[in-house]
């Protein structure tokens, strides 16, 4: 769900921060938007943990100055009520970067 997520970004004319615990995984779907003409770039990192996270959106608001779209399947571990959408309203620094989240 996400690759197909990515590469419909991509295909819009966004650049699209990929994401998987898995190496391979990301440069997979980083390689297919960048063999169809698109812009992506990938990071390594477990979507359950908070910490990461946020090491992550920092990371790419310090890069990029935004984020306008977050989409994620995996949910942080040991928050009440987690939900894609709460991984990132309450995020610390997501909620400085981050548009909309699904
Ligand atoms: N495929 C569907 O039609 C469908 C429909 C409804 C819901 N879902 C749900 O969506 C989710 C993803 O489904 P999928 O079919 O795309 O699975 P998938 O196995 O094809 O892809 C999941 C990707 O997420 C990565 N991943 C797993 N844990 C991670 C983590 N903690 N941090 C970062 N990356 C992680 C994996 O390495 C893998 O590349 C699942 O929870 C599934 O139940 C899927």
């Amino acid at each position: 769900m996400g690759r197909e997520g990515a590469i419909l970004f991509a295909a819009a004319g966004a650049h699209v921060v990929v994401v998987d615990i898995r190496p391979d995984a990301g440069a997979e779907v980083v390689d297919q938007i960048a063999g169809g003409g698109g812009s992506a770039e990938s990071h390594v990192v477990d979507m359950t943990d908070l910490d990461q996270i946020e090491r992550l959106v920092s990371d790419v608001g310090k890069k990029h100055g935004r984020i306008d779209v977050c989409g994620t399947t995996p949910v942080p571990r040991g928050r009440a009520g987690s939900s894609s959408t709460a991984t990132c309203g309450t995020s610390r620094s997501t909620s400085t970067f981050v548009r909309r989240c699904f």
